[in-house]
């Protein structure tokens, strides 16, 4: 029986559709950041898609999920390429000084954690310019939209008319829906920086 670990769940939703363009995107050497760690999964594969000679930030506003984070790096053998942050995602800029070829976002509350804890528009917009300026022409925001939960449709809104103000000479802004899902299921919205 086939077996769906992260190497194969296909494009069975955003979060596997988020993974399929940082796989297209990241090349050993690369500099990437996860601006919502969470449980750790999307900075693995990040560092693993960067590799040794790469370097990965990694930011989340909980102490839970920074400590589940590098627990599963170090499991890993990577967490030597993750510097960890705990500071909001609206302060990239202070930490992040060197251009980077891709930024995910996984926006909303943290999964088994409080659920009062979530993302939210204000800080996730001043987050994504600050994304874009350090990307690397080439390179690309990808972020995980979560409409179900409250306060989540308010983000998301605010999140597509931020997308939607970039002129396409100089962003490819991309909205993926499944439209074989119910309306409040995640979907995932790619920002490509124009080379
Ligand atoms: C959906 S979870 C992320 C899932 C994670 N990427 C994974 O692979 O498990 C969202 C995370 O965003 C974090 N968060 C909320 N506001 C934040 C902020 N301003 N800056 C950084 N992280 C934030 C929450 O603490 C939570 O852990």
């Amino acid at each position: 029986m086939q077996k769906w670990n992260d190497e194969n769940i296909g494009l069975r939703g955003a979060v596997a559709l988020a993974h399929f363009f940082l796989r297209q995107y990241l090349r050993p050497g690369d500099r990437a950041v996860d601006a919502t760690c969470g449980n750790g999964h999307d900075t693995l594969l990040l560092a693993g898609l960067v590799g040794p000679t790469g370097k990965v930030w990694g930011f989340d506003i909980q102490p839970d999920a920074l400590v589940a984070t590098g627990a599963r790096l170090a499991e890993a053998g990577c967490r030597g390429r993750v510097e960890l942050i705990g500071a909001g995602h609206e302060r990239l800029a202070d930490y992040v000084q060197e251009p980077v070829r891709a930024v995910v976002f996984n926006l909303g509350y943290l999964p088994g954690g409080d659920k009062v804890v979530i993302t939210r528009s204000p800080s996730t917009l001043i987050a994504l310019d600050q994304a874009l300026q350090l990307l690397t022409p080439g390179g690309i925001v990808a972020v995980v939209i979560y409409p179900g939960h409250p306060g989540g449709a308010e983000e998301a809104a605010a999140v597509e008319g931020w997308g939607a103000r970039f002129a396409p000479e100089n962003y490819s802004v991309w909205c993926s829906r499944q439209l074989n899902r119910a309306a409040t299921a995640p979907y995932l919205l790619v920002i490509e920086k124009m080379a």
